[in-house]
This record gives structure tokens, sequence and C-alpha cells, in this order.
């Protein structure tokens, strides 16, 4: 029970620190995690972020295509890790808005004692978040920016609900492309990989600009690329070669770096499976 007099005795650097968390969600501007959440049929977004996602549909009519097939890849990952890999504890970056089939929904199916830590720098999403997984046991949010790696993990570790000398699944989907190039993803990915022991895995999802394979895709990526910038201030459609570099030398597992929908596809699916996106792969990899 929240009582005034609580507010009097409460630290001023507390308070200070609590006001700007819920007044951290901005109306105004769109936000990456309120347009995607519109794009899956969610409702935790606003008329400023409708907005953008009209004008990206407009591009590309199969955006809600394309994210329903990130989350059911994410889905069949962390089934894998669950039942196949011995991963136990997770860690999801940018983890977004709450949907169905969240990851600890996914992996506590499978495995009633995993652990997950969600990790995102959106108020919008901690608030929601913290909401929803306030009494789900095994499950932290924590607020912070994936550009600070090493706060990162001690701040995961700091929860006591993982242990980071053993197999972490680390899970990036959909949230190294929001990073710009100028901000180093690939010294990021290798500080995170770097920090896990033997038997982790890397999982990502990555928008792909497929080049001279795929010359109409490139130029609907480039096109795409720029509504993002302008719109939301991040996006990049990187190349496979790019994207592969984030694995660093851990191992690919099979299929290798595809086209999400490729990704050891399941019958649960109910994405239009002969849709094919080369412009959004993903892959997982396993440090030996
Ligand atoms: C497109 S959503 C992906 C959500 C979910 N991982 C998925 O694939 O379905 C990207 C998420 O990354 C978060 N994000 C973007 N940049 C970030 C950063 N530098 N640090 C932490 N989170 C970030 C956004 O707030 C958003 O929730």
């Amino acid at each position: 029970m929240h009582h005034m007099s609580d507010d009097l005795h409460e630290p001023s650097e507390n308070r200070a620190k609590r006001q700007r968390v819920v007044e951290g969600i901005d109306h105004t501007k769109p936000s990456v995690a309120r347009v995607y959440d519109y794009l899956l049929g969610g409702k935790d977004n606003y008329a400023v972020d409708q907005r953008v996602a009209s004008m990206l549909l407009q591009l590309a009519p199969d955006a809600p295509e394309a994210a329903r097939a990130n989350r059911q890849f994410l889905g069949r990952v962390v089934r894998h890790l669950a039942v196949n890999a011995g991963i136990t504890q997770f860690i999801d970056i940018g983890s977004g808005l709450p949907t169905r089939g969240n990851v600890h929904e996914i992996a506590q199916s499978v495995l009633p004692e995993a652990r997950v830590i969600y990790i995102d720098n959106d108020p919008t999403v901690l608030a929601h978040g913290r909401a929803l997984l306030a009494k789900t046991l095994g499950t932290a949010v924590v607020d912070c920016d994936l550009r600070e790696p090493e706060t990162l993990l001690h701040d995961s570790q700091a929860t006591g609900l993982v242990d980071l000398s053993k197999p972490v699944g680390m899970l990036l989907f959909g949230i190294l492309h929001h990073l710009n190039d100028h901000e180093r993803p690939e010294v990021i990915a290798a500080g995170l990989r770097d920090a896990l022991p033997s038997g982790s895995h890397f999982a990502l999802s990555h928008f792909c600009n497929p080049g001279a394979a795929h010359p109409e895709v490139a130029e609907h990526a480039r096109a795409a690329e720029r509504v993002f910038n302008q719109r939301l201030g991040t996006g990049r459609w990187r190349s496979r070669e790019e994207i592969l570099a984030y694995f660093g030398d851990w191992e690919l597992l099979s299929p290798g770096l595809v086209p999400l929908s490729e990704w050891r596809p399941a019958p649960s699916d109910d994405t239009r499976q002969s849709i094919t996106y080369h412009d959004f792969v993903g892959g997982v990899a396993r440090r030996p």
C-alpha cells in the first residue's frame, strides 16, 4: 500500500529517478517498441506510433507478417535452447512490449525452472513489462542499454536470477539493427559473447540487405532504411557478412543464417509459409 507519507521518507534522489521513469514515456515521439507492438496487433501504442506504422505499411504491406515471423522464430529458438541445448537461463535484450509468447512463457512451459532477464531501455516497455511480470517467478525486467554491455551483464547478474559462469541463452531479436554503425555493434556483440562460458548460445534476428543476390529486395531494403531513419532515427539493413560477424567464431547451428521462416520451421507456425523474407534473417550460434 502506498501512502503519501512514504513519499516524504523516500530519499529525494530516488523520488526524482522514479518520476523521470514515469515521465520518460513520451507520447509525442514514436518509439520502435510501440510501432512494433502496433504491427503485432498490440494495444500499447499511441497515435504517433500508428502514423509511423501506416507509413511503413505503405512501403511494406507485409510488415505485420514479418513481425509475426520474427516472433515465431523467437519461439522456435527458445524452445530449442530449453529442450535440446540445456539452457536454463536467458537474457532477452531489447525484449519489447509484452506480447503473446513471451520468452519466459515459452521457456517455462517446457522447463518450469527456467529464468529470464528482460532488458530494454524504453520506458513504456519497462512499465508494461514490470506490470506483467510482477508476480512471475524466475523473471526480472532490467532497465539497461545494449550500448553499455558491461553494465548490462553486471545488472543481469545482480538480479540473482542468472549465473554468468553457467551457459546462457543470449537473445538479440530485432535489436542490433537499431544500433548505428558508429555505435560499433560488432564490438558490443563481441563483448557480450566473451563474457559467456562454453555451452552458451547467441541468437539474433536482423534486417538484411541481400545485395546482388536479390536486387529487388535490396532496393526495397534501402527504401525501408530511409523511412526508419527519418521517422525513428535508427534502422540498418546489413549485409549477410556483417550479420554473420556478430557470431564471431562460435559454431553456427544448422541451417545457419537464413530467412526467419527457414530456421527449423515448425508445424505450429501460423505465418504463411510460402513467404520468405530475404530482408529479415536470423541464426543461432553456440560457444564451443
Ligand atoms: C523491434 S523491438 C524487438 C522486440 C523483441 N525482441 C522481438 O524481436 O520481438 C526492438 C526493441 O529493442 C529495444 N531497444 C532498441 N535499442 C535499444 C538499446 N540500445 N538498448 C536496449 N533496448 C533497446 C526497443 O526499445 C524495442 O523494445
